[in-house]
């Protein structure tokens, strides 16, 4: 891992959240928040709206939440709409970024001053990697959890996977449909005539995604190796390893970690569709596909699911997020926003000053805390305390926090600049490669939020 300075010069472009601005979001009813780059921790008892304010960050940068596969609990009981606004600023141009909340219908984005346009169109303006109790899932929980750890991660490296994420799903959606009334036996004729039509679809957009994500676990393992080395002081051999739905000549391969062209991928969907044809009509569901495959975590030769210890599973969960951060850091050449939600408490000390040290100087970290004396000194920097909604800056950095003498008075209030600066145009992605999906284009009005529903684990385990 090693956050090696001179490399990190070389790389970086500054990009951090200057603002972070709540109007009905989750507890809020208003909030205004000023940040900076840098160590900022909000401190507060548990209920008290410190997770709220980094989950609206987190949202901003991936259109979902940590915490919830919906969008009707982050609106505050009683409101129709939340509104989460941010202004972010990259080398030194800033941007004002906007997003509308709707559950039940489709969100809104806007970007500097453009009229409203597509959420999905607003990512890569900020990017988040973030850690929470919650990541325990990672480990584990299901394989949705897996498979939305790195489809994410595709989006955050390139945005435009989101629309082949999408794509991907409602064609699902339609084979899935036709397979069901081929069941019930009335519709033979139709599977016949239509289902090669899908299959089409599905093996060009779904080999497109496998192929992706292939690429991603390749780039991603060495950081994965190292993060955990890192985190756990040499306990252990973390690996990942692709589970794939495909026939077992290419799932070998995958699980072995070749990437074969995707050419092979795309013939290796069909194959396998021939191949699983019956089983599927039986069963009415698409057996084949992305969607059913799977990233097995190892320690050494052993799954870590079912094996790991509580302290492994919270060391490989902590290895993922921080081999992400890296990823993203080495790949883009700016750092994503680190958030660490409530996790110093779950580590013990030895954890703890070792992901300080990790952490210390990434471009932007924000940390939230129960209990100031959890977060390690070498990690003080500018401190909030929240306290029932209300957001306050700290005098004090160095002294701990009794919530209950917190100044409102003191609370931030810093109105979102009325005249932002020129747009920057949208960065240029630095890999060219990756095969662009084709497909059907999305519908424009879709929210990619509720389009990745399906695909998120509506039963993540919460801690243990
Ligand atoms: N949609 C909502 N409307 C109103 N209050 C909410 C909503 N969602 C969550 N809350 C409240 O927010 C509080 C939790 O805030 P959270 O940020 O998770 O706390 P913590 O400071 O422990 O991280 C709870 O009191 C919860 O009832
Ligand atoms: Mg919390």
């Amino acid at each position: 891992m090693r956050f090696d300075p001179a490399a990190r010069a070389t790389y970086d472009v500054a990009v951090f959240v200057r603002h972070l601005s709540l109007v009905d979001f989750r507890s809020y009813p208003e909030a205004e928040v000023a940040l900076t780059p840098g160590i900022t921790t909000f401190v507060g008892l548990n209920g008290q709206g410190k997770t709220n304010l980094v989950e609206a960050i987190g949202y901003l940068a991936t259109l979902g939440s940590h915490r919830v596969s919906n969008d009707a609990p982050l609106v505050r009981a009683g409101a129709e709409r939340a509104y989460v606004r941010a202004a972010v600023v990259r080398e030194g141009h800033e941007q004002q970024l906007e997003l509308e909340i709707n559950p039940g219908r489709a969100n809104r984005a806007r970007l500097g001053r453009a009229a409203s346009t597509r959420p999905r169109d607003i990512l890569g303006t900020i990017r988040t990697v973030l850690f929470a109790p919650e990541d325990l899932a990672l480990v584990k929980g299901d394989p949705s959890n897996r498979r939305q750890f790195l489809d994410e991660l595709l989006v955050a490296r390139q945005p435009k996977w989101a629309g082949a994420r999408s794509d991907y799903d409602k064609i699902l959606k339609q084979r899935n449909a036709l397979l069901k009334s081929a069941r019930t036996g009335h519709d033979r004729g139709a599977l016949d005539a239509t289902l090669p039509v899908w299959n089409e679809h599905l093996a060009t957009v779904g080999a497109n995604l496998t192929y992706a994500r292939l690429r991603l676990l390749r780039d991603l393992r060495p950081y994965i190796a190292e993060a955990y080395d890192e985190v756990s002081a040499g306990q252990g051999d973390a690996r990942l390893s692709y589970r794939s739905s495909l026939h077992v000549k290419l799932a070998d391969e995958l699980a072995a970690g070749e990437v074969p062209e995707l050419d092979a991928i795309t013939a290796g969907m069909h194959e396998t569709f021939a191949e699983m044809r019956r089983a599927e009509v039986e069963r009415g569901v698409t057996l084949v596909g992305p969607h059913r495959d799977e990233v097995q975590l190892q320690l050494g030769d052993l799954p870590a699911k079912g094996y790991a210890s509580h302290g492994e599973s919270w060391s490989f969960a902590l290895g993922i997020r921080l081999a992400a951060f890296q990823l993203l850091r080495h790949d883009l050449g700016t750092d994503p926003v680190l958030v660490l939600d409530d996790v110093f408490a779950e580590l013990d000390g030895g954890r703890r000053s070792r992901l300080a040290a990790m952490v210390a100087d990434a471009e932007q970290v924000l940390i939230t805390a129960a209990v100031a004396d959890d977060v390690p000194v070498a990690l003080s920097g500018r401190r909030f305390n929240v306290t029932r909604g209300h957001v306050a800056a700290d005098g004090d950095e160095a002294d701990a926090v009794d919530p209950g003498t917190v100044d409102r008075d003191s609370a931030e209030i810093e109105p979102v600049d009325p005249e932002p600066e020129p747009v920057q145009p949208e960065p240029v992605e630095p890999e060219p490669v990756e095969p662009g999906p084709p497909g059907p284009d999305a519908d424009p009005a879709s929210d990619p939020a509720s389009d990745r529903a399906s695909d998120r684990a509506s039963d993540r385990a919460v801690g243990e």
